[in-house]
């Protein structure tokens, strides 16, 4: 039997066991969580056994993971699709040295994020000052990576941000660029640039927006812009001087460039030493991934528990639950780091997957969430394996007793999924309510809670830039595991390629420049509605 059977074959014999048998066991807590830089990641409210933690470990040792983790960090061209190199870990590793090509690419790694800190040292300190004068507003213009990863950071580290307000522009939506810019002054705002390609529709659209609306206002706009792109010619063709251009390798991947000029205005917002924290916190989780044997390594023990309940119990989504408002974003963020990695139909060799691929990953902050959709997670038929993180303190010290109570939320919520409420529980609290009969019977079948559902929760001290730089980076070797263990090109991301070409040629049909044949029907209805005045 392979391994893949084996798993099969041990979860279907332990289908029916109560998550909560497994605690006969005084120490399945301690034994099935992972401690280390002062995370706390805790399995033991999942289905894994020490059985199946031994197949699921047996699984990630068969894959090669060790030999293709040693490669990425390496620098060899692990994204064999697109010919390149994996190396974000670089941007957060900044003191080593890597080849690619023969050549150390760590020089100009460094020689970059030394502008970037200079650039906003200058800016924070108005050394550098738009035409109105320093700088209060940053607007950074990008989409998917060049988006959501400053995006979610520089609201996660808010208790940081001393420098300019920064604002994200991200859809194609005219509303949003409008929204953003409206109550700015375009004097005293500095417009980022963000875009790996610098050729996304929906980012130059925008920043071609956001240059009219400089113009309007100023005879000269160009010192109101900075960019950040692997393109240093388009950069100069939109007219960016090249002192604010700041440049990177196609060695990282979008969903992966937070960490560096990508971070730009994460930089802006919460200064180099606070940027510099995030790197660490990657570096130090990087560290920890590279050398921590398998069964005690956290990211690789995060993967294989989504690939237990996903791949093995066949539960198809996954939540993600941050029981801290800063990580609002977070949720989005890892929708595209997972689902833009992993959503892939065949492996590497360009063969059928012979497993599901990446689950669908949603979620929402708690305690909001619990007034939203936790019904179906407590009741539902299906079943969600939920994510749950959680700081020990807040950064609102006059409010711990809030941070309590959204402590004692978070750690309800997985125990309640566990334990469920059996029927005679629910018998026993209608009858104190004077039910009786068919009416207590069917009031106490609402309030029966299934429970044996599983979730995982990762506790951190304090959401700092180093620990949001753990955080980041955890999730970052999670889905690298699942990939290699799954067969999966983790880096590139062809399935949103068809999508972006039919946008192209539907828009000029949409003015009338083009007709609709030979589109089908739907698309030719939808098309003459909109179309219709
Ligand atoms: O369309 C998907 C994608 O290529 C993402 O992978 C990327 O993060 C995003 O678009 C933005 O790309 P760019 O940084 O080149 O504008």
């Amino acid at each position: 039997m392979s391994i893949w059977e084996d798993l099969h074959y041990h979860r279907a014999a332990h289908a029916e066991r109560p998550i909560a048998d497994l605690f006969q066991s005084p120490a399945r807590a301690s034994q099935f969580s992972i401690a280390a830089d002062d995370l706390l990641f805790d399995y033991s409210k999942t289905s894994v056994d020490a059985h199946a933690r031994d197949l699921l470990v047996r699984l990630a040792e068969a894959s090669g993971l060790s030999s293709r983790r040693e490669a990425m960090f390496a620098g060899a061209k692990i994204n064999e699709t697109e010919g390149r190199a994996v190396l974000h870990t670089a941007l957060r590793n900044l003191g080593g040295s890597v080849f690619v090509d023969g050549a150390d690419v760590m020089g100009p790694v460094r020689e970059v994020h030394a502008r970037m800190v200079q650039f906003s040292r200058d800016i924070r300190s108005g050394r550098i000052a738009g035409a109105g004068g320093k700088y209060t507003d940053v607007v950074n213009i990008g989409i998917g990576g060049s988006d959501l990863g400053p995006a979610m950071a520089t609201i996660a580290l808010q208790p940081y941000a001393d420098g300019p307000k920064t604002h994200f522009v991200s859809n194609v939506d005219g509303a949003h660029v409008h929204d953003v810019l409206k109550g700015l002054n375009p004097a005293t705002t500095l417009v980022i640039v963000a875009s790996k390609t610098f050729t996304t529709i929906e980012t130059m659209t925008n920043a071609e927006a956001a240059k009219s609306w400089m113009a309007q206002a100023l005879d000269t706009p160009g010192r109101q812009f900075a960019a950040v792109s692997t393109s240093a010619e388009r950069t100069a063709a939109f007219g960016i001087d090249p002192s604010r251009v700041f440049g990177f390798e196609d060695w990282v991947g979008g969903r992966y460039s937070v960490w560096g000029p990508i971070g730009l205005s994460l930089m802006l917002a919460i200064g180099p030493e606070g940027f510099g924290g995030f790197l660490d916190g990657g570096a130090t989780m990087d560290a920890h991934f590279q050398s921590a044997p398998l069964a005690e390594n956290m990211p690789v023990m995060l993967a294989l528990i989504g690939i237990w309940n996903h791949q093995i119990c066949g539960y198809p989504t996954r939540a993600v639950l941050p029981y801290e408002q800063r990580l609002s974003r977070l949720p989005a963020y890892l929708q595209q780091l997972e689902m833009e990695s992993n959503g892939k139909r065949v492996a590497m060799d360009g063969t059928v997957l012979q497993h599901a691929s990446g689950p669908v990953v949603w979620g929402e902050p708690g305690t909001n969430g619990q007034h939203a959709f936790y019904q179906l997670i407590h009741q539902g038929t299906g079943v969600v394996p939920c994510e749950f993180l959680l700081g020990r303190e807040g950064h609102e010290p006059e409010l711990a007793h809030q941070h309590r109570l959204l402590a004692a939320n978070c750690l309800a919520q997985s125990e309640a999924l566990m334990l469920g409420r059996g029927i005679e529980t629910a018998r026993a609290l209608m009858i104190r309510k004077g039910f009786e009969g068919d009416e207590l019977e069917r009031q106490a079948h609402h309030r029966v809670f299934p429970g044996n559902r599983p979730s995982t929760t990762l506790l951190y001290p304090r959401l700092t830039p180093f620990t949001l730089g753990q955080i980041i980076a955890l999730y970052e070797h999670r889905v690298f595991t699942e990939g290699v263990i799954l067969g999966i090109n983790s880096f590139d991301q062809w399935g949103v390629e068809l999508g972006k070409e039919l946008a192209v040629a539907l828009e000029p049909v949409l003015t009338g420049e083009a007709t609709a044949e030979g589109k089908d029907g739907s698309t030719r209805n939808l098309i003459d509605y909109l179309r219709s005045r």
